[in-house]
């Protein structure tokens, strides 16, 4: 899916970012358009001889890091040194992600990760994070997690396939619900309460993950170190 800003802005703030990797990283690797620039960089680095193994957070990052040549590897066999990945938003060091309904992988990849480096646009700044919360959920509990949202004040849209009638379906084979709170003035407490309402699989709020942010421009990149 292809989201956010101009290509060349995320083209620099990913290249920016795999920049970063060294010879012998286990590395994360995100999902999504700006991350995809990561990982097509470091797919030219291992042609060029750098020596990394990646860890997939998606189908979509395997399949591209499979195109690249990039050797995998999996959290069974291996902890990230370093995980790139990309954001719907970004408010200080605190990300709403799931756009591309992958968060769950991306937060086990991204939190095992020794340093988590997010590429972004300027078009998901923001001072506050306000953007609707992708939840997946087990499919049998698409309405209790529903009522429970409302009850915490949200309110829950089923996420829709674009080339598929009927809901989007995860890799994991779970659905998504995109739960609007308005203007989120306590990520962490948030995301407590959404941890636990059962039947939610993960939400997509990354608070606390992050340890630098690449922003990239069409003039540059902005790096901010948490
Ligand atoms: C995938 O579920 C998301 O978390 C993506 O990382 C996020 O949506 C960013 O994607 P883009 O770089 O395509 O905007």
């Amino acid at each position: 899916m292809k989201r956010g800003g101009s290509e060349e802005a995320k083209r620099r703030a990913g290249e920016r970012a795999a920049a970063a990797v060294e010879d012998g990283m286990v590395v994360g690797l995100g999902t999504g358009s700006t991350a995809a620039h990561a990982v097509r960089a470091l797919g030219r680095e291992v042609d060029a001889g750098l020596d990394i193994e990646g860890i997939p957070t998606s189908f979509q990052s395997r399949e591209l890091a499979r195109e690249e040549g990039i050797p995998l590897t999996t959290l069974d066999e291996a902890t990230p040194d370093l995980a790139i990945d990309g954001a719907d938003q970004v408010a200080g060091g605190d990300l709403i992600k799931g756009g591309g309904a992958a968060h769950t992988r991306e937060k086990i990849v991204d939190s095992a990760a020794d340093r988590l480096l997010v590429v972004a646009d300027p078009t998901k700044e923001a001072e506050v994070l306000d953007a609707p919360v992708p939840l997946e959920v087990v499919p049998d509990a698409r309405q209790t997690v529903s009522g429970a949202v409302r009850e915490h004040g949200g309110e829950a849209t089923l996420r829709a396939a674009e080339c598929k009638d009927g809901p989007v379906v995860t890799d994991n084979g779970n659905l998504v619900l995109d739960c609007e709170f308005g203007t989120i003035d306590s990520p962490d407490e948030r995301a407590a309460t959404l941890s636990a309402i059962p039947g939610v699989v993960e939400h997509g709020l990354f608070v606390g993950i992050a340890d630098e942010i690449y922003v990239g421009t069409d003039e540059g990149v902005r790096v901010r170190e948490l």
